[in-house]
């Protein structure tokens, strides 16, 4: 039996600890918002629940708590070796929890897929996991010099550095800018094509950091085109607004939908999808009279986005950035 303490395990026995010792350690990515999700989704014996970003699986871990002994989780990542660390973590739920790979703008058919019509809950905590920065070979850091590449799905062609060697600079600046919200995108676009071929990532810091000039900086002057590139690779912003969709196609009545966000572009896109589906009418507002017959699907539960505790900021200084925002299936 595994005792889960909120994003932490204590001791196992069974079979998955003895097979691989390091199953049992803290060593995972820290479930942000933990709690918060919890206490919105209200796992329930014999509820079915999504966590389509279920990443080395720590919210996914405290829903089954909570759902015991009939609760199921299907667990969806693009990231297969992120599956891999869900699925033997969780090996001692058994049927209970359920790890697929896939897309998360897929769900309704990943679910019809696994016999499953609709569910109680879907958590959506987006963007990459501390393991991406911390693991080499994922080449989303500016941290360590290693080939250029951040996708989260290996099978996929498209590299961050197939996308730096050969847009143009105009296409580039853009990119940068649209995903990045860099204001430097022209200059940081200019020097990166002087600079090409960049193939690593320690190749492309400096690139960014040239096009710069020196000053005192909260982050690093390369977090932002990182960023840009990352979303640009995985077409997060386009796979989550489907996703979004899909979600409210796979909630039951009453079910509920959580997202967590790590940055602006996500949390803006987010909100005006969830007020969308919210709206009695998305009519352009020039015109007199409702002509949409649109009906909302969704009620929005938080009036405003939950942030993290300065407690949880203090211990777990990631989740600064996060914001929650929670819904209800009409
Ligand atoms: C912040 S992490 C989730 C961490 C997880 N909640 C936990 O407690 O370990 C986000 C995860 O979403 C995955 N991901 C990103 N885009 C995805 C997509 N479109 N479909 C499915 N998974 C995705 C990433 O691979 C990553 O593992």
């Amino acid at each position: 039996m595994t005792l889960a303490t909120i994003g932490r395990e204590v001791n196992l026995s069974g079979p998955a600890h003895q097979a691989e010792p390091d199953w049992n350690t803290t060593d995972y990515h820290q479930p942000v918002l933990l709690q918060e999700t919890l206490d919105r989704l209200s796992p329930r014996d014999g509820g079915i629940y999504l966590d389509v970003t279920v990443g080395e699986g720590g919210h996914a871990l405290a829903i089954l708590d909570r759902s015991a002994p009939g609760g199921r989780v299907l667990g969806i990542d693009r990231d297969p070796r992120s599956l891999v660390r869900a699925e033997r973590r969780l090996a001692h739920y058994e049927s209970r929890f359920i790890p697929i790979q896939g897309n998360y703008s897929q769900m309704a058919a990943i679910c019809r897929s696994n016999g499953v019509s609709q569910v109680d809950g879907v958590l959506m905590d987006l963007g990459f996991s501390s393991r991406h920065i911390e693991t080499p070979g994922y080449g989303f850091s500016f941290q360590r010099d290693e080939p250029l590449d951040m996708r989260y799905d290996p099978q996929q062609s498209l590299t961050a550095s197939e996308i730096v060697n050969t847009l143009e600079q105009e296409e580039l600046a853009s990119l940068i800018f649209r995903f990045g919200e860099e204001p430097r995108s022209r200059s940081v676009a200019r020097e990166i094509i002087r600079s090409r071929p960049v193939n690593t990532t320690g190749e492309l810091a400096q690139a960014v950091a040239r096009s710069m000039r020196p000053a005192r900086r909260r982050i690093h002057p390369a977090t932002k085109t990182f960023q840009a590139l990352r979303i640009a690779v995985n077409g997060e912003l386009d796979h989550l607004e489907a996703g979004l969709a899909e979600a409210v196609d796979v909630l039951a009545h009453g079910g509920i939908l959580v997202v967590i966000s790590y940055h602006s572009l996500e949390d803006r896109l987010v909100k005006n999808a969830l007020a969308r589906e919210a709206a009695r009418c998305i009519c352009p507002p020039e015109l007199p009279e409702c002509v949409c017959g649109h009906q909302p699907r969704m009620r929005n539960v938080t009036r405003r986005v939950i942030k993290p505790s300065p407690e949880e900021v203090r211990q777990n200084p990631r989740s600064r950035s996060a914001r929650m925002r929670v819904a209800q299936r009409l």
